[in-house]
């Protein structure tokens, strides 16, 4: 069987090797039998990100770990250029600005990461849609 198999069938059933892209975090799998999505965590060495990734793996799928130094969610271009190449069957967001005193000291800021950053988000992914 090949090591490297065809990403974009979401039901392929046997991982050897994933390898994220260049920045993301690499997370190896190995099983016969398993469906697996391959599922892009953004904010994911924060408190709930990295529970996700954790629980993801877990369950069989390939987590690619995706921190604040591999996408800045409220650049288009930083997620066009980090989800591109992954080609994710699914993205979970966990980036966000939550702290309120912070939100009310940078309110642009906060608005660029809770709204934008969503946003360019979601046209990324609707751009990745191949179904
Ligand atoms: N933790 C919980 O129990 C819980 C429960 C329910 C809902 N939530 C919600 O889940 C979200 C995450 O919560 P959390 O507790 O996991 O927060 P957290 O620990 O602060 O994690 C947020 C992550 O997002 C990253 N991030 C921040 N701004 C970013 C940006 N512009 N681009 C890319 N990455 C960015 C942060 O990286 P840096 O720190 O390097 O900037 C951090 O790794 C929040 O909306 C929160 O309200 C959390």
């Amino acid at each position: 069987m090949d090591k490297f198999q065809d990403w974009d069938n979401p039901l392929y059933s046997n991982i050897e090797t994933f390898k994220a892209n260049r920045n993301g975090v690499e997370i190896s799998r190995h099983g016969e039998g398993a469906l697996s999505m391959k599922i892009a965590v953004i904010g994911a060495n924060g408190q709930l990100g990295s529970d996700l990734v954790a629980a993801f793996y877990e369950n069989g799928n390939v987590a690619c770990a995706l921190t604040h130094s591999d996408i800045e969610i409220s650049d288009l271009h930083s997620v066009s250029h980090a989800l591109e190449d992954l080609r994710p069957h699914v993205v979970v967001n966990t980036a966000a600005m939550h702290h309120i005193e912070n939100c009310e000291r940078e309110p642009e800021k906060a608005f660029a990461v809770n709204a934008l950053g969503p946003r360019n988000l979601a046209i990324v992914a609707r751009d990745l849609v191949r179904f």
